[in-house]
């Protein structure tokens, strides 16, 4: 079986609610219907109660029936999550007013349904911006004890089985953080060595990406990499992690052993980190379309609850699978606490 399939099942097995903010977008209704039909989860729709179904009707979406469907302007709970969001955002000089105006957004309910443990995670962005998707996550949510800083990884399914696990990596942070510092882009590697760990199931092997590999080069880009490998080795003394690498010295063994001779995991890293956003999109998107790899994500790390962001080009089976990484994530923060 393979991962995706195994995250899948999973989810079945102890089923999550998953409120879904779009819920008059079209991939996204087709999407809620597949994971009703299939019992992946517990959907809750975000949207108007009248135009809902009649969008069901019209592309024959017989399952979302089963969907639960809460209208943001009418809703009975409407005056608990604003007193809960004024309650939230006093400090930064939130009104009830303005809370009341803002628990309309469907971006901002969900993520206060899931505060008010009323559901137990979200996607969206088939129709927002990531910044619109991250930012009422940001304030609302926050991110989990310990955490510094919410970033975005990509599972990466590579038709290169010879590199990373099988053919699986990770990439981060791709979605975030635009320039991290290195206590930032230390947590990154952290946070995405755990999704690794608790997604796909194997121990992570992590390489800090740069232009430069073990003093190849000389620049502070590069003193950024390394002191945030150091601040990474600090924390977390057992995590298999090393840099600066280059990228063919990360992955392909014998670079790594001409290169970086010694190094725990060069020639064998199945997660990613990348020194800034710029790269880590860009990187992403390259290896997804002249690569041919499915990259699902981004998988947001770092939060106290599975939020997860899509992109506005995702497809219908995207939303599906993001569906069920969601679930595992919300599966996984229970187990632990
Ligand atoms: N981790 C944790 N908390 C954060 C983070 C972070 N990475 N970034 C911001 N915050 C918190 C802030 O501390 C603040 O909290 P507070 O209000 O309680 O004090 C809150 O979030 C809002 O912070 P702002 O700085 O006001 O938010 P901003 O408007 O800068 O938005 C955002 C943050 C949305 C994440 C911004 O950094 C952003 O737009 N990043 C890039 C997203 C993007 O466009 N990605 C590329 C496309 S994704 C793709 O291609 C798949």
């Amino acid at each position: 079986m393979n991962l995706l399939d195994s995250l899948i099942e999973r989810a079945k097995a102890n089923k999550q609610r998953i409120v879904l903010p779009e819920g008059t977008e079209r991939r996204t209704l087709a999407a809620a219907d597949r994971l009703l039909r299939d019992g992946v989860a517990e959907i809750i729709l975000l949207g108007d109660p009248a135009v809902i179904p009649e969008l069901a009707k019209e592309s024959e979406l017989s399952n979302i029936e089963k969907a639960r469907i809460i209208d943001p302007k009418t809703h009975d709970k409407k005056e608990a999550y604003t007193r809960l969001l004024a309650e939230l955002r006093k400090k930064k000089g939130l009104t009830y007013e303005q809370a009341s105006r803002l628990v309309e957004d469907p971006l901002y309910l969900a993520c206060l349904m899931i505060c008010a443990g009323d559901a137990d995670g979200e996607i969206a962005g088939a129709a927002n911006t990531t910044g619109d998707v991250l930012r009422p996550a940001l304030q609302i949510i926050k991110t989990s004890p310990g955490v510094k800083v919410v970033s975005g990884a990509f599972l990466m399914f590579t038709q290169t089985r010879q590199y990373g696990e099988d053919g699986i990596l990770l990439f981060a942070d791709c979605a975030v953080m635009p320039d991290p510092a290195p206590t930032e882009l230390a947590s990154i590697a952290i946070a995405s060595a755990q999704t690794m760990r608790s997604l796909a199931g194997v121990e992570p092997r992590v390489a800090m990406l740069s232009f430069s590999t073990k003093g190849s080069a000389e620049h502070e880009m590069i003193d950024k990499v390394r002191e945030a490998t150091r601040i990474a080795k600090e924390i977390d003394p057992e995590l298999q992690i090393d840099g600066e690498l280059q990228a063919d010295a990360a992955l392909v063994p014998s670079v790594g052993a001409g290169k970086a001779p010694g190094s725990p995991i060069a020639g064998r890293a199945n997660v990613l980190i990348f020194p800034t956003l710029e790269a880590g999109n860009i990187a992403y998107k390259l290896v997804q379309r002249l690569g041919n790899a499915q990259a699902t994500g981004p998988v947001l790390q770092g939060m106290a609850a599975p939020v997860n962001d899509l992109s506005r080009g995702c497809s219908t089976e995207d939303i599906y699978n993001m569906a069920a990484i969601t679930a595992n994530q919300a599966i996984g923060l229970k187990r632990n606490k």
